[in-house]
Formats: structure tokens, C-alpha cells, sequence
């Protein structure tokens, strides 16, 4: 039998059910919604639309005219009304919104009341600044509250925001301002960094030089004068605490058509400049706030926190419109997981009694990497919920993640989404469906996922094949912020009528699926597909691996051969027998076809800063070409590193 017929993940056949109370209290608990929301899918989305507070009711729940979407027509609401208004009207003002802990470990919590004042006077001072209806607004922050502030105040007047990640270039910031035309912009003096300061407002005035339509900037001081100087542009540039100071913490929201813009969030595309993605707003509102409440099973009692930045399409709808919508107590924190040791996430859990815990496999790997002792020796009793995103998690780091950071108690909901989802798309309902390592197991309800093959047919279980989803849902891309014509060639063109998500996947016996990464990152080795996930899944199994990179190296018999980069855990060190040792064991687990060719050891992986690893970078090392656009890498230091580490030991 050829490995595309039996895919290594499926051979992990341990099966985790919620415990009874869990079942019993969950959010989602009767397993018939399944088959309720595939019955009449727009229904079941209307159902938790009427959950939010309209301004005028819909008329129509969705119109599909393939590939444009348009959900809840006619209808008007205001996204910071049903974050943050009505919350306050019901029984939360004096609930905590945000519990906001800077990386200095200066902290700041915000009521519900407060960030209605809070928001109300952004959204005056941004009048202020000209923007009106229908405007874009970059914003370029940290992780400080004023991120989420700006993004509800945007929606308040119904500005479209656009935030660019905050350890991106001025360049990336530039092309971003551009693509979209904003008009103003709102940024800091800087941002704690590992103990060190960005100079952000000194990145942003780089890019503004050379973006004409930005007409004023906003910028928050987070830093002060000391470690962050900056120069203000008379007639430009204000001071965020001089605006706010003399703006009205009143301020009446616009009531937003459904299908007005709410947001355009950049997500780099394979080749090309990046992709606008652009979200609108009862769609994506409802969308959010229906999977947080399910997924997460968020709860009046809980402290949530996702470690995500909001510059990311994870904090946009799971650290501020999808928690807040149901008006929970999200915790927010600035700053890097070792600083000022390897334990503050865990601290912070501790200090903050965090219930949900919502991070990514790159991260989880690293704490494997630091050791158990630094989570062991914190009270992290209070969790009873984990959550993974961003890339799909290698089963050795889910059962780590289950036994080390939730005691083997906590559910794990692994969620499978992108930037144009919006919202979360492959999960479980902790509380009905048990979890496999590794699988992030059903569709949410109401959406219908498929693996098909190269033309387009649905594949049984146990074959890998394109991801796809087949039927409209509220929080999709609109399209990609002016080129709708990349919008139906990127996602919907290669199958007629259906969403290519462009990842590869394969469903086992119980329907549940397992992502393998982008189709791009399958080797086809001796004729086999072979997705570079499962071999890194295999190599993490050894005890002395941390994390590692598989690419397909071109090879003349072959086709493709399969090459590891290795980090290793601490304790261990690298050397030629561990690395003949790791072939061998891969080898015996996967069969000989997979056994990688080269093993590189390395301290570090290229990674994006939003944590996913370069595999393209790799590709170029492996081959000895010119390295492709390092300018998205959190640390461009690293691949030259690893260029000049494999030539000489190739060599
Ligand atoms: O390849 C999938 C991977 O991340 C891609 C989307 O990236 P982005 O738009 O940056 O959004 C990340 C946060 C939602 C997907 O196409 N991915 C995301 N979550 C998972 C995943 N792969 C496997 N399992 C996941 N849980």
C-alpha cells in the first residue's frame, strides 16, 4: 500500500471524550446540531444573528451569486454596539473587558463601561482627524489597549480599519497604506520588544513620507520621549492623550449596512503582492461571535486569553470582536513569551486565574523546547479549556499540550481557519465531539468541508487531497481589496463553484479531518505524496527533537528527497550520530520512502512573525539558490546562518 493511501497521523488512534460535567455545562451540547445546521445551514447562521443587537432587521439572510457572498441583507447594526454597548446596558459595566498586562509588567484592566468611554472618544477624536463614513484608517500599534480601542472605534463611525502588523517594515507598512488609501493613522511613539524598544513612529514616518492620501497621524505614547523619540509633523501628527483628552466619551454609532466594509487585513500571497482581505460586517459579526461561543465555550466566569497579535486575523476576531461580542474578559499581553523569563506565559495565567488559553503550535513547541519545570512549577489549575491555531499541531505536541499545560483534564480544540474565513471553520465542540492528537476534527456546524482530487471529486477516507469548502458562510472574504478579478482566480476558479482553501487535507474512517499544511508544502517523493507535516510530526516524536522543517530537495531518481531541519530539545546535542539515529527512526515509523536524506541541525527556524515557518527560504538553502524575499522573516539572521551552515556541510 502506497503512504498516500495510509497517511502516518492516522495510525494515532487515541481518543479523547469531554469528561460528563464538561458535556453536561458546554455551550454546544446536544450532538443533533450537526445535523440541524446541515439541514438548513443559513438558518442555523440567522439563529445566532438574532443573538446580536440589530439596528434594523434583515430582509434577506443570503444572497449567493457565486463567488460574492452577501448575508443579512438590508440589515443594520453597529459592530462596537454589540461589543461593548450593550454589555454595558445589561448586567457587565462594571465587568473587566480587558485585562491588559504590558511586557515591563505595568497592567491596566478595562470594564466594559470604561471601554465604552474609551472607544466613544477615539471615535471623537477620530472625527476630529477628518475621518468620516467610509474611510480607511491604518492602524500601527502594540499589543497595548489602545490596538483594540482603535479597531472598535473605527467601526463605531464606520471607518474601515486596516492594521499592519507591528513588526512589519515601513515598506510593508507603506504598500499596505497604499493598497488600501487610507487617510489617517494611528501609531505609537514604540513598542516593547524583549526588553528593547520599536521605534514604530520612526518606522511609520519612513512609510507616510511616501504615502500621499495619509493626512493625519495619531500617536499614542507608549514608550515617552527618553527611549522613543519622535518628531511631530505640525498639522499632521497629534498626540493620541491630547486628542482623546478633549474628545466627548459619548459618541452615537453609525448604523452600518450589513455588507459595509468592517475591515481589509493584508495576508501575504505565495508570489505577488499581498492580498486585502476584505470582511464586511453582520456576516463576519455573526460569524465570530458564533464560533467563540461554541468553540471556546466562553462563559460569564471565564478569563480567555488568546496570545496572538491583534495585527493577525486571530486577534482581530478572537481577541476582540468574537469574545467581546459575548462579553467576556479577555486578557491581553504586549510583550514576548521569555521576557523576562520563560515562564510568563504561565505567570500570567497564574496571576490572572486564565480559564481558556488559546495559542499555536510554534509556540507550544518552543515551551516543549524550554522544558516541562518552567509550566510545573505555576498553578495552572484555572484552565479548562486549550486552544491551537496557525499551522496544523503535530499530535507529540498536542499530548504534551493536554498533559503539561492541562494536566490531562482540559479539552483541546485545534481550530483550522485563514485570514479569509474570518472566523473558524474545522474545530470541535469540546463538549460533544471527543478530540484525536492532532485532528482538528469536525466542521463547525453550518459549514460544509470537502477533500477532493485534482478534478475536483470528493476523495474517501483515508486519501489525501484539496481542502475545499462548498457552501457560502457569513464571516468569508468579500473579495481582495480592489482586484476582484485575484479574488475568483486565487480561491475559486481551479473547481467550479467551490472555495479552494489551497491547504491539503484527508478524513479518516470517523469523518474527521487532518490538515497537512499548503498543498505547496507536499513533496513527491519516488511517487509518493508525502505531506513535510508528517515527517515533521514523526521527527518531534523522538525525544531529543524540539521542532523541525521538512522540505523536498530535488533529486535526480527521486524526484523530490525529503531534507529535515532539526532543533533539539534542550538537554540534547546535536550531532552526526543523532542525526543518522533520526533518519533510521523516521524511517521505522514512516517506511523507507520518508526517511529524509539530509538533517540539518540548526538553533533556530526561519519563521514569519506571525510564527509559520519559511519552508520556501528552505527550499532555496536546500538547493543552493538565491535566497527568495526574506523581508516577512522575524529574524533574517537566521537563514543566512543556516545558508553558510549547509554549504560548508555539504561541503
Ligand atoms: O495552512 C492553514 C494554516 O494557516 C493557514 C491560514 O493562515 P492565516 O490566514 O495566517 O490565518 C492563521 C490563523 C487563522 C491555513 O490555510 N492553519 C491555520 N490553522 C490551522 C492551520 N493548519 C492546520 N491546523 C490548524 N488548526
Amino acid at each position: 500500500m502506497s503512504i498516500d493511501d495510509n497517511p502516518a497521523l492516522l495510525s494515532y488512534t487515541h481518543r479523547f471524550p469531554p469528561s460528563p460535567e464538561f458535556g453536561a455545562a458546554a455551550n454546544a451540547s446536544d450532538p443533533d446540531i450537526y445535523d440541524r445546521a446541515a439541514a438548513d445551514p443559513v438558518a442555523f447562521w440567522e439563529e445566532f444573528a438574532h443573538e446580536l443587537d440589530w439596528m434594523r432587521p434583515w430582509d434577506q439572510a443570503l444572497q449567493w451569486d457565486c463567488p460574492h457572498a452577501k448575508w443579512f441583507l438590508g440589515g443594520k447594526l453597529n459592530a462596537s454596539v454589540n461589543c461593548v454597548d450593550r454589555h454595558v446596558e445589561g448586567k457587565r459595566a462594571n465587568k473587566a473587558a480587558i485585562i491588559w498586562e504590558g511586557e515591563p509588567g505595568d497592567t491596566r484592566t478595562l470594564t466594559y463601561s470604561e471601554l465604552l468611554a474609551e472607544v466613544c472618544k477615539a471615535a471623537n477624536a477620530l472625527k476630529s482627524m477628518g475621518v468620516k463614513r467610509g474611510d480607511r484608517v491604518a492602524i500601527y500599534l502594540p499589543m497595548i489597549p489602545e490596538l483594540a480601542i482603535s479597531l472598535l472605534a473605527c467601526a463605531r463611525i464606520g471607518a474601515a480599519h486596516s492594521v499592519v502588523f507591528g513588526g512589519f517594515s515601513s515598506e510593508s507598512l507603506r504598500d499596505r497604506i497604499m493598497d488600501c488609501g487610507a487617510t489617517a493613522l494611528i501609531t505609537a511613539d514604540g513598542g516593547w520588544r524583549r526588553g528593547g524598544v520599536v521605534q514604530l513612529k520612526q518606522i511609520a514616518d519612513a512609510a507616510i513620507a511616501e504615502t500621499p492620501s495619509i493626512a493625519k497621524v495619531a500617536v499614542v505614547q507608549r514608550i515617552g520621549a527618553e527611549k522613543a523619540p519622535v518628531q511631530m509633523v505640525a498639522g499632521r501628527d497629534a498626540w493620541w492623550h491630547d486628542l482623546v483628552a478633549d474628545a466627548s466619551p459619548e459618541c452615537e454609532p453609525e448604523a452600518m449596512d450589513s455588507e459595509d466594509t468592517l475591515f481589509i487585513l493584508y495576508t501575504s500571497g505565495s508570489t505577488g503582492k499581498p492580498k486585502g482581505i476584505h470582511h464586511t460586517t453582520g456576516g463576519y459579526l455573526t460569524g465570530v461571535y458564533a464560533t467563540a461561543k461554541l468553540v471556546f465555550d466562553l462563559k460569564d466566569s471565564d478569563v480567555y486569553w488568546c496570545t496572538a497579535d491583534i495585527g493577525w486575523v486571530t486577534g482581530h476576531s478572537y481577541i476582540v470582536y468574537g469574545p467581546l461580542a459575548n462579553g467576556a474578559t479577555c486578557v491581553m499581553y504586549e510583550g514576548a513569551p521569555d521576557t523576562p523569563a520563560k515562564d510568563r506565559f504561565w505567570r500570567i495565567i497564574e496571576k490572572h486565574k486564565v480559564t481558556i488559553f488559546y495559542t499555536a503550535p510554534t509556540a507550544i513547541r518552543t515551551f516543549m523546547k524550554w522544558g516541562d519545570h518552567l509550566p510545573n512549577a505555576c498553578d495552572l489549575t484555572s484552565l479548562r479549556l486549550l486552544g491551537s491555531v496557525g499551522e496544523p499541531i503535530n499530535p507529540e505536541a498536542w499530548l504534551w499540550y493536554h498533559e503539561t499545560i492541562g494536566g490531562g483534564r482540559v479539552p483541546i480544540v485545534d481550530t483550522w481557519w485563514q485570514t479569509e474565513t474570518g472566523h473558524i471553520m474545522i474545530a470541535p465542540l469540546p463538549g460533544i465531539l471527543a478530540t484525536k492528537p492532532g485532528s482538528a476534527t469536525r466542521p463547525f456546524p453550518g459549514i460544509e468541508a470537502d477533500v477532493v482530487d485534482e478534478q475536483g471529486n470528493s476523495l474517501p477516507a483515508g486519501r489525501k487531497g484539496y481542502l475545499v469548502l462548498r457552501k457560502p458562510w457569513p464571516g468569508m472574504l468579500r473579495s481582495i481589496w480592489g482586484d476582484d478579478e485575484r479574488y475568483s482566480q486565487v480561491y475559486w476558479s481551479k473547481f467550479a463553484g467551490v472555495y479552494l482553501t489551497g491547504d491539503g487535507a484527508v478524513r479518516d474512517s470517523d469523518g474527521y479531518l487532518w490538515l497537512m499544511g499548503r498543498v505547496d508544502d507536499i513533496m513527491l517523493v519516488a511517487g509518493h505524496n508525502i505531506s513535510t507535516m508528517e515527517l515533521e510530526s514523526a521527527l518531534v516524536e523522538h525525544p531529543a527533537v524540539a521542532e523541525s522543517a521538512v522540505i523536498g530537495k530535488t533529486h535526480d531518481i527521486k524526484g523530490q528527497s525529503p531534507v529535515a531541519f532539526v532543533t533539539v530539545r534542550e538537554g540534547f546535542t546535536a550531532s552526526h550520530e543523532l542525526g543518522e539515529e533520526l533518519k533510521k527512526f523516521v524511517g521505522q515509523k514512516l517506511g523507507a520512502v520518508c526517511r529524509p536524506d539530509d538533517i540539518l541541525f540548526t538553533a533556530d527556524l526561519p519563521k514569519t512573525r506571525s510564527g509559520k515557518i519559511m519552508r520556501r527560504l528552505l527550499r532555496d538553502i536546500a538547493e543552493g539558490r538565491v535566497l527568495g524575499d526574506t523581508t516577512t522573516l522575524a529574524d533574517p539572521a537566521i537563514v543566512a546562518g543556516l545558508r553558510d551552515k549547509y554549504a560548508s556541510d555539504e561541503g
